[in-house]
């Protein structure tokens, strides 16, 4: 595990475009898992400047809200707006059904195309970047939601209470099989929920993935890191 703590929100996106372009220069798995939500809008848009082979890179959601792409709250819709509009990467963005288990099913069977394995074995995921929310979720797998519980399949529909909403989201065995798990996390709000995780092992979905990690890197601004006992390297 690595942890770096980095003065604010724009630094952090700065070290983390140079982590993700350093990864998909130095490995021939150039397929690379995207979260959504807010946080690493800034590091996709400084990804838009940085020297990569962009042509052999495939990108995928590790969850998606169940609504269409040009659909102000997509995940895919907003790494294309940030990034893959201005790059020649192809995003595989998660198809959009009025029944959430199709779209769900058939974006299992492409993630299996794209990241190889056999069921059995399942698709192995290079890079995968994450974010954390304030009650530990992370993709679209939220305190007490079903997809937690699921060990069988990759990626699923996952009905979320909170929200009221279907989302569609990778599981934690196809989580745990990326060779390397990037958090992004920033702000004052997500600190509590950063100091359970990398210091209480508390039992949330974000820290389940971190236990699951094969590596884990944490890259945290000072607020987020600001509820930590010791100063993290
Ligand atoms: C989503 C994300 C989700 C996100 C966390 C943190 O669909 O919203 O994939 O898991 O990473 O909710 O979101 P922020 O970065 O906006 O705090």
């Amino acid at each position: 595990m690595r942890i770096r703590i980095l003065t604010n929100a724009a630094a952090l996106a700065e070290v983390a475009a140079d982590e993700i372009a350093g990864w998909l220069t130095r490995h021939v798995d150039r397929t690379i898992g995207l979260a959504g939500g807010s946080t690493p809008r800034l590091t996709y848009e400084l990804l838009a400047d940085r020297t990569v082979p962009w042509e052999a890179v495939h990108a995928w959601m590790t969850d998606e809200r169940h609504v269409p792409e040009n659909h102000p709250e997509s995940n895919a819709g907003m790494a294309r707006r940030a990034l893959f509009d201005h790059v020649p990467a192809t995003l595989h963005a998660v198809p959009h059904d009025e029944n959430p288990q199709v779209a769900a099913a058939d974006y299992e069977e492409t993630l299996r195309r794209l990241l190889g394995g056999t069921r059995g074995g399942g698709p192995q995921p290079g890079l995968v970047v994450l974010g954390v929310g304030e009650d530990g979720h992370t993709a679209s797998l939220f305190p007490g939601s079903a997809a937690l519980e699921d060990n069988e399949r990759d990626f699923m529909a996952n009905w979320v209470t909170d929200k009221a909403s279907w989302r569609l989201t990778a599981t934690l065995p196809l989580l745990a099989r990326a060779r390397r798990t990037l958090f992004l996390v920033s702000g004052e709000h997500k600190a509590g929920v950063v100091a359970e995780i990398l210091e209480r092992s508390a039992d949330l979905p974000a820290a389940a993935v971190h236990r699951l990690a094969r590596d884990s890197v944490w890259l945290l601004d000072r607020a987020a890191a600001s509820a930590l006992s010791q100063a993290g390297t």
